[in-house]
């Protein structure tokens, strides 16, 4: 079911099916909840699911210059208050999993696990600052070109010929993310606070899915960051860029479903 409600005086959209434990699945940059009709179709045959379309991508309005994690945060967490949940496993890919770190941070007594889909929990490096401010330029002078040469990149290079319609299709979705919106994500991820020590007190159970071929996550730096919380678990794939989901489709979605079916 589709739901429309005010947030800030402004529209924002989300998809809830399903029942029992909640699982919210939360997009990354130039996404949106769309990418996760798929999984959604199939986890809500055990589970509630909500897919939520964030600030400034899909049918979700442009709040603001900047889309601070944390903001995206407290609006998963007003729609979880509206549907009445007291707890849900958050699945974050990417900027999405970002916010899952926010909203962990912020609040930890509604979250029941974690999963971080080719996603880590530092902050921006200097030099990834710098790189945000120069795509921010390019977005503004060229967006559809900067869409253009972004998406394919994402995937393993030995996925793109296989995957090239799945490629255009998100290439089509992601047109249709305004400039004020990816703007303001990109400033948002490049303020984003560094979340490393909270690996170290979550209690809740935490899964890190990862692409041994993600040009955009370091491995190592993941990898380092698994090793902190009580419960970690690491599914790490062979032969997969930052599009798990698209190129693993099977296994990423029976690791969540597991994941979340036993804690
Ligand atoms: C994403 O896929 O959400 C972004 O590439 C994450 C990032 O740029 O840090």
């Amino acid at each position: 079911m589709k739901v429309q409600l005010q947030h800030n005086g402004r529209k924002i959209s989300y998809n809830i099916a399903g029942s029992g434990k909640t699982i919210v699945l939360l997009h990354g940059f130039l996404e949106s909840q769309k990418i996760w009709e798929p999984f959604a179709a199939q986890l809500c045959k055990s589970f509630k699911v909500i897919t939520i379309d964030l600030p400034g991508h899909g049918d979700t309005e442009v709040f603001g210059e900047t889309h601070s994690m944390e903001f995206m945060a407290a609006m998963v967490k007003s729609i979880l208050d509206t549907q009445n949940i007291e707890k849900a496993i958050l699945v974050g890919h990417s900027m999405g999993g970002y916010v899952s770190f926010a909203f962990a941070k912020q609040f930890p007594e509604r979250v029941h696990g974690l999963v971080i889909f080719h996603s880590h929990a530092a902050a921006d490096t200097e030099e990834a600052k710098m790189n945000r401010s120069r795509t921010i330029q390019v977005v503004e002078d060229n967006r559809i070109g900067f869409i253009k040469n972004f998406i394919p990149d994402l995937f393993a290079p030995e996925n793109t010929e296989s995957l090239k319609d799945q490629i255009e299709l998100l290439k089509a979705q992601a047109e249709q993310t305004p400039k004020a919106g990816i703007i303001a994500a990109l400033k948002g991820m490049k303020e984003r606070s560094d979340n490393t020590a909270l690996l170290d007190e979550i209690k809740s159970p935490v899964l890190f899915i990862i692409g041994k071929k993600d040009k955009r996550i370091s491995i190592s730096q993941v990898m380092e960051q698994a090793t902190a919380p009580t419960h970690c678990e690491v599914l790490l794939l062979d032969g997969v860029g930052h599009m798990g989901y698209l190129e693993a489709p099977r296994l990423t979605l029976t690791t969540i479903a597991d994941f979340c079916r036993k804690i």
